[in-house]
């Protein structure tokens, strides 16, 4: 009936209760815009100026911070009702997580959290999430499972937030087959590397630990 149709979500996800690392983040794009290494590699990103940017405005953001687990589009995604009943999904609906979040990383598309997800965090994880991306980002599917997992920060102009873990796996994909990106700086929060492109990825030094509610959204 009707109530069955509308009772899988538009996504599952984990849902934070501050947004301290949005400021986090936001700290390190004004830090990040300032460095020469940056203004040097400039052009990767689509503005007019050829001096500078300015990434705080650069990056727009509507939404609450959440690490999307299955998008679902109200079950019209491939496996959405099989993972709306997976018992660790029921289980686990409405309960509270700790995420670690190990990098944040900007393109010229997006900016967004790495999310390392543990066993039990990975058993939210959908089967096929990653190798669903592969036709985006060649080399996905063979990535460990829950690479994907992220927060999105922010999208640049006409950017849809989906993009944003497609961003994260096209970076680990890189890495994967051994590039390590050029180390251009250690700073506070962690190693700052470039890989072309004008992909930026700061592994953090410490992991930071943010709290959740596992949980979901009918928009
Ligand atoms: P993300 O998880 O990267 O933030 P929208 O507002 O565009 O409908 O998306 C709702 C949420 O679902 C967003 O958080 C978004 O990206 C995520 N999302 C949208 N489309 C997909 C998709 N095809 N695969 C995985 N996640 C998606």
């Amino acid at each position: 009936g009707v109530y069955e149709k509308v009772s899988i979500p538009l996504f599952y996800g984990w849902f934070l209760f501050q947004d301290k690392i949005k400021c986090t983040a936001m700290d390190f794009l004004k830090t990040l815009d300032s460095l020469d290494a940056f203004k040097k590699h400039l052009a990767d990103f689509p503005v007019e100026t050829e001096k500078e940017v300015d990434l705080e405005q650069y990056f727009h953001s509507s939404w609450s911070l959440h690490c999307t687990t299955k998008f679902c589009a109200y079950g019209k995604a491939q496996g959405a009702k099989e993972y709306a009943e997976k018992t660790a999904v029921q289980e686990s609906y409405g309960s509270v997580w700790e995420l670690s979040l190990t990098a944040l990383f900007v393109t010229p598309r997006t900016v967004g959290a790495r999310v390392s997800l543990n066993e039990a965090q990975l058993a939210l994880w959908p089967a096929d999430a990653d190798k669903e991306a592969e036709a985006a980002v060649p080399g996905a599917g063979a990535l460990p499972p829950g690479s994907r997992a992220h927060i999105s920060l922010g999208c640049a102009e006409k950017v849809e937030p989906v993009q944003t873990g497609l961003d994260l796996l096209d970076i680990l994909v890189l890495q994967q087959a051994g590039q390590q990106g050029e180390l251009v700086e250690e700073m506070e929060l962690g190693s700052l590397v470039y890989f072309d492109k004008g992909r930026w990825l700061l592994t953090l030094r410490e992991p930071v630990s943010v709290k959740t509610c596992f949980s979901s959204v009918y928009k």
